[in-house]
């Protein structure tokens, strides 16, 4: 168990820089989910914790000290990578094991950690296997078990339910948490997945070009996107945004309109696919219409693509409702509760206190 700190982080390779000037707490025992687009420096800020890469500048403290210029070894990290490596000329059972012996720790030491990590990474049939005769997902499973039968100070975890699929990501996943419940070991885990970040996380960062744009509880995400970029990041699909003009400070949507204690010409309006509902309202208020795009099964629910006269608005209803050809026109209503406004100008989240 380790309580993390960075402060004021910087990484800069020749071409650019990658982190900007981040700082970070993550309390002893959390589980701190690292999301992103592609290429915002996650991988980096993650080699940087492990000591794999050095900082540019800024510290790195570990339960109070300093470990800035600390080796991997003295920190006792344990990384799982995005590209993992196993020894091919090594079973199964010999690429998990052989980093305890290096270490010279004992096997019977361990045992319950072995059997609880292998028992729940479905590895039991593969243990005399080679890489070679192991599939992608397979293989990952195998990088992920040498990782935690380290039992180290911290995990840091780069995508590693990647190569899963959907069935064996949520076995494995349910898995990582339950191990987590048990160990309590900090750590930092980075996803493509927003499932994954809102069921495993107790706080997300949501970083974007390295910069940290909000910390929180997933619900605090969800609820309270701080800017348009988390507002647009979480959730699947994404949110509906709307830049739209505001006179004598009052925002008009349909018959909704909300007076704003802000100096703008233009804020961004926000509704979740999931608050927009099919059809007109019970009664008659905050509906609007607009023309078929299309419309995708998605399994449980049917995704409607609408063009209306604020911009393209994409929302879900039931999976066998019938729905007209497309540019037909089509009514649907919102839940104006629902809405999230941001500035214009700043593109930072409008709060309840600016709603007159
Ligand atoms: N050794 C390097 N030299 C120069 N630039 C690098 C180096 N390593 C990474 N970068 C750049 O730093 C940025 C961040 O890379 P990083 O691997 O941290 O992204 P990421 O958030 O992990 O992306 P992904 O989700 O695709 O894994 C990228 O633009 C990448 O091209
Ligand atoms: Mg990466």
């Amino acid at each position: 168990m380790s309580q993390v700190k960075l402060t004021h982080i910087h990484k800069a390779y020749e071409t650019a820089t990658v982190i900007n000037d981040l700082s970070l707490e993550i309390a002893d025992g959390e589980f701190l989910v690292l999301v992103g687009a592609s290429g915002c420096g996650k991988s980096t800020l993650l080699r940087m914790i492990a000591g794999l890469e050095p900082v540019s500048s800024g510290a790195l403290y570990c339960d109070g000290k300093e470990i800035t210029h600390s080796s991997p070894k003295v920190r006792n990290f344990s990384m799982i990578f995005q590209s993992y490596a196993l020894f091919p000329h090594m079973s199964v059972e010999q690429n998990i094991t052989f980093g305890m012996k290096v270490r010279g720790e004992k096997l019977r030491d361990k045992r319950d950690l072995l059997a609880q990590t292998v028992a729940m990474l479905q590895l039991d049939e593969l243990l005399k296997r080679r890489p070679k005769e192991l599939s992608g997902g397979q293989r990952q499973r195998v990088a992920m078990a040498r990782a935690i039968v380290r039992d180290p100070r911290l995990f840091l975890m780069d995508e590693p339910l990647s190569n899963l699929d959907a069935k064996l990501r949520h076995e494995v996943r349910d898995g990582i948490m339950a191990l987590h419940a048990r160990l309590k070991t900090t750590t930092v885990y980075v996803t493509h997945d927003q499932v994954e970040a809102m069921t495993m996380a107790d706080r997300i960062v949501v970083l974007d070009k390295g910069e940290i744009q909000q910390i929180g509880s997933p619900e605090a995400l969800y609820h309270s996107p701080a800017n348009l970029f988390v507002a647009s990041f979480i959730g699947s699909p994404s949110m509906n945004l709307w830049s739209l003009p505001l006179q004598n400070q009052q925002l008009q949507l349909c018959d909704w309109t909300v007076q704003l204690d802000v100096d703008e010409s233009k804020v961004w309006l926000g509704l979740r696919p999931e608050h927009i509902k099919l059809g007109p309202s019970a009664d008659g208020r905050y509906q609007m219409s607009g023309q078929l795009l299309r419309h995708e099964l998605l399994g449980h629910v049917r995704l409607v693509c609408l063009q209306t006269a604020f911009g393209p608005l994409q929302f879900f209803c039931e999976n066998d409702v019938s729905l007209p050809d497309v540019d037909a026109t089509v009514t649907c209503h919102f839940l104006p509760e629902r809405v999230h406004l941001f500035s214009g100008a700043t593109q930072q989240r409008i709060a309840d206190k600016d709603l007159l």
